[in-house]
């Protein structure tokens, strides 16, 4: 039929009579048959990603699909379910909702439903799942992705943390959760010590990509013989002018780098690239970008240290600046494509479904 002549049928009085006299002479049914149980749900403002723990104002569009009335009320009524499932199509640990449907759902006439619900508390790739329930049955689900990243309020932009630090009095204080200038200096020990076990020799070239405030070149700053030699690079401008004033030794270098890339050029020079904190606060191809650097700067025999957080709940990456978390299989894989392997030095529990891992890359190939 010609759309116009449709709508214009469909505005009708006596199409309007005809559908009320339908309502009438067919009222809802206690239970839907299972051969009814068709049915239509269209999230009509499904954001691509949320934030962790954010209300959803979500807007649906129903449509029964079936030829009888499904009942709003009563004692059977259908109501819409809404529940978030992990990437693996399990629920997940969250309350799901069951919301009323606001009126008898009659064959064909679409309604709206809105309702609020919260977003998981973790980031990762989720799915809402919707569908109608009836008796504690569920029939036409459809399922949305929705990748879930860290509140707005925990995301970090290093250039303004940078700008606006005063470096002089707390550069321990800009480059982690340390409470105080003497946790900072324990921490850099303790990750030197980390370092010896993973082969660190004195006469090491060693590369430090995010190198901050220096909290590594203060800890190899009397460890390195002169055959030895530091360069650390940051995206962070003061950063490494503070490095510069205040490691001044001549085997130890600094420079400014880009997201993506290290600017130094001795390449197959350097016997271990470090990168601590960092892959916490880059995406995914970032992360794959700087390790194809760390693998042009370094020997074949070189090695990288990394901290990565992992989550099993994300498929690749997700999160941001402030908190980045990857799958650990991704960031094997990343590194494999790379020509290494990696062995788990290190490993912290993180949140509810994650955990901070600290890798050895070695070259296999
Ligand atoms: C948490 S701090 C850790 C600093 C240092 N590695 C440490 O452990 O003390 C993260 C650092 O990574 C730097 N950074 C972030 N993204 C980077 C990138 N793409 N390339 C190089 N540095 C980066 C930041 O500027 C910041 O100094």
């Amino acid at each position: 039929m010609n759309p116009m002549l449709r709508a214009n049928l469909k505005n009708s009085i006596a199409w309007r009579l005809l559908r009320g006299l339908k309502r009438l002479a067919a009222p809802p049914r206690a239970a839907v048959p299972a051969d009814q149980r068709t049915g239509q749900i269209v999230w009509t403002n499904a954001p691509p990603a949320v934030e962790a723990g954010a209300t959803l104002d979500l807007k649906l569009q129903l449509v029964n699909r079936a030829g009888v009335p499904w009942p709003a009320g009563g004692t059977q009524p259908v109501a819409l379910r809404a529940r978030w499932l992990t990437r693996f199509g399990e629920p997940f640990d969250q309350p799901e909702r069951t919301v009323p449907l606001p009126a008898n759902l009659y064959p064909g006439e679409p309604r709206t439903l809105a309702f609020k619900m919260t977003a998981p508390d973790v980031v990762g790739d989720f799915a809402l799942a919707l569908d109608f329930v009836q008796n504690g049955q569920g029939f036409g689900e459809t399922r949305t992705a929705l990748t879930v990243v860290g509140p707005r309020s925990t995301d970090i932009d290093y250039h303004a943390v940078y700008r606006t630090a005063n470096l002089q009095q707390n550069h321990w204080w800009v480059v982690g959760a340390y409470h105080s200038k003497e946790q900072y200096e324990q921490s850099s020990k303790e990750r030197r010590e980390m370092l010896v076990r993973c082969g660190l020799t004195p006469d090491f070239r060693v590369l430090d990509i995010g190198c901050g405030t220096g909290q590594m070149a203060g800890a190899l700053e009397n460890y390195l013989s002169p055959k030895g030699a530091y360069a650390g690079t940051d995206i962070g401008a003061e950063a490494i002018e503070f490095c510069e004033r205040t490691f001044t030794k001549p085997n130890f270098a600094f420079r400014r780098g880009g997201m993506t890339d290290v600017p130094f050029n001795a390449d197959g020079s350097f016997d271990m690239a470090i990168f601590f904190s960092v892959f916490t606060h880059t995406f995914p191809d970032e992360t794959a970008l700087l390790m194809a650097e760390a693998r042009r700067l370094l020997k074949p025999t070189g090695t990288i240290i990394a901290d990565v957080i992992t989550s099993p709940l994300v498929e690749r990456g997700a999160g941001h600046r402030g908190e980045m978390v990857l799958n650990k299989d991704y960031f094997l894989k990343l590194a494999r494509m790379l020509g290494y392997e990696g062995e788990v030095i290190g490993r912290w529990p993180w949140n509810r479904h994650a955990e901070r891992f600290m890798f050895q890359l070695r070259r296999s190939r």
